[in-house]
């Protein structure tokens, strides 16, 4: 029997879908394939902005011939959008061909709700309000490698204004540091060469007298021939404990994801963000003071209720002041529940494109003057991928670079030298040397 799993959203969620797929192994799906051919289609979807919902929506329509045709097919829907109020009895209605609906909280018992539907139990629905505990007990699939991703931590307090998450994925809850530890020493051991530490707000993690610096030393410390990444990162935990770590071990790569949201105190405020511009620039002073080559990339929010055109002015400044390496830009998607929503002054649509359209321009082209400074260098990047389209080897630097490259040999999982030829973009294109 064979699966095909649909991700939408962050790492986390593909992190969350390589445990799915270890579900679903144990429940005797044993291979990966196409949706014409599954016999169970799973799909992990996300609510954290309004077009990740729709594209679920008009994907899990689009099924609805195929179900006709093949009536032993399953429907599962899990991830953030069924764990939102009332999105479960929505997805029921719109689409009576759905057999499993499964929340955050309720991975651990998919395998079971399975096993009911092929017993021809009419539709099933899991839903609970919070984690039982931070262990899911899964081997997850992994189809990272040479990444392996980790999740330290569940959930969030900080409510940022614009927020769902902390709705839908419910309370911080932390993972015991010996089993993380455990993890990462076997995916050395395994041959994984990168470890991407993964929590919605690592900087809160806190399991007795642990937290995230403490944390970050140990992985780093694990013998071996691998690199450690982790997300995502909140300014207003910012630490210099986390910054003496990052600067201790080679291993940690010089890249701090740092999202930023925006660029004026007033909006800052509004979003619930407890930091301000000026400390958000004295942290990356501190950081850049002890780790010079250090690149900063961002999270940024454009159009947020009542913003002004002068205070967006402000978040264009911001990514030329704090000297962003690259950011991803988000227009404000009012999310129903969170206190955002219920503002008055609302953006309109074109004032909104016009400012996402002007902040994606200037970000490009701070992304294409760092890049252009490396032509002529030599970088190494972690191969981590075959681009079929280009022909070519592609892999990341440290600071989070793309790197392509041809060679005869296939380099995935190592660590690749390459001698920079040409910078097009954000993409890096190099000749291997040895
Ligand atoms: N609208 C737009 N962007 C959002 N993000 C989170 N919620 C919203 C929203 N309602 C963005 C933030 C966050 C990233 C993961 O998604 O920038 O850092
Ligand atoms: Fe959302 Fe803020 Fe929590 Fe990030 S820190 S998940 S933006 S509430």
């Amino acid at each position: 029997m064979k699966y095909h799993i649909v991700t939408y959203g962050c790492q986390m969620n593909l992190h969350e879908s390589e445990k799915i797929a270890g579900i679903l192994k144990e429940a005797g799906y044993s291979e990966s394939a196409p949706a014409e051919e599954a016999d169970i289609i799973v799909f992990n979807t996300c609510c954290i902005r309004e077009n990740a919902e729709n594209h679920a929506f008009g994907n899990i329509g689009a099924l609805k011939k195929l179900k006709r045709e093949k009536r032993d097919l399953i429907i599962a829907v899990g991830g953030c959008m069924v764990q939102e109020a009332g999105k479960a009895e929505v997805l029921m209605k719109k689409f009576p061909f759905i057999d499993i609906l499964f929340g955050t909280h309720n991975l651990p018992e998919l395998k079971h709700l399975i096993e009911l539907k092929r017993q021809k139990k009419k539709h099933l629905v899991s839903l609970a309000e919070a984690r039982e505990g931070a262990e899911d007990n899964v081997t997850p699939v992994r189809t990272s490698y040479p990444n392996a991703w980790v999740n330290i931590m569940y959930g969030c307090n900080n409510f940022c204004s614009y927020c769902i998450v902390p709705y839908v994925r419910g309370r911080e809850i932390s993972r015991d540091p010996e089993d993380i530890l455990q993890e990462v020493k076997a995916l050395v051991a395994e041959g994984y060469k990168e470890i991407t530490l993964l929590g919605q707000n690592v900087d809160s993690y806190r399991f007795g007298d642990w937290d995230f610096p403490r944390l970050l030393d140990e992985v780093a410390s694990v013998p071996g021939n691998f690199r450690v990444r982790f997300m995502t990162s909140h300014p207003k935990d910012f630490s210099e404990a986390l910054v003496a770590v990052m600067k201790r071990h080679q291993k940690i790569c010089k890249h701090l994801h740092l999202p930023v949201q925006a660029g004026n105190d007033r909006i800052l405020k509004l979003m619930n963000r407890r930091y301000t511009r000026e400390k958000y620039l004295e942290d990356l002073a501190l950081l850049r003071r002890e780790i010079p080559d250090c690149e900063v990339t961002t999270d940024l929010i454009v159009a947020f209720p009542t913003e002004t055109e002068a205070e967006f002015e402000e978040t264009l400044s911001l990514v030329e002041e704090a000297d962003l390496a690259s950011a991803f830009t988000f227009i404000y998607s009012p999310r129903t529940g969170t206190k955002a929503a219920e503002m008055e002054g609302r953006i309109p649509e074109d004032v909104a494109k016009d400012r996402i359209t002007r902040l994606i321009a200037l970000v490009n082209r701070k992304t294409r003057e760092k890049s252009a400074k490396y032509v002529g260098k030599t970088v190494e990047i972690l191969c981590e991928d075959f681009d079929e389209k280009k022909g070519m080897y592609l892999g990341r630097d440290e600071y989070g670079r793309m790197g392509y490259f041809k060679s005869d040999e296939d380099p995935i999982g190592e660590f690749v030298n390459l001698k920079i030829t040409e910078a097009n973009g954000i993409s890096l294109y190099g000749e291997r040397v040895f």
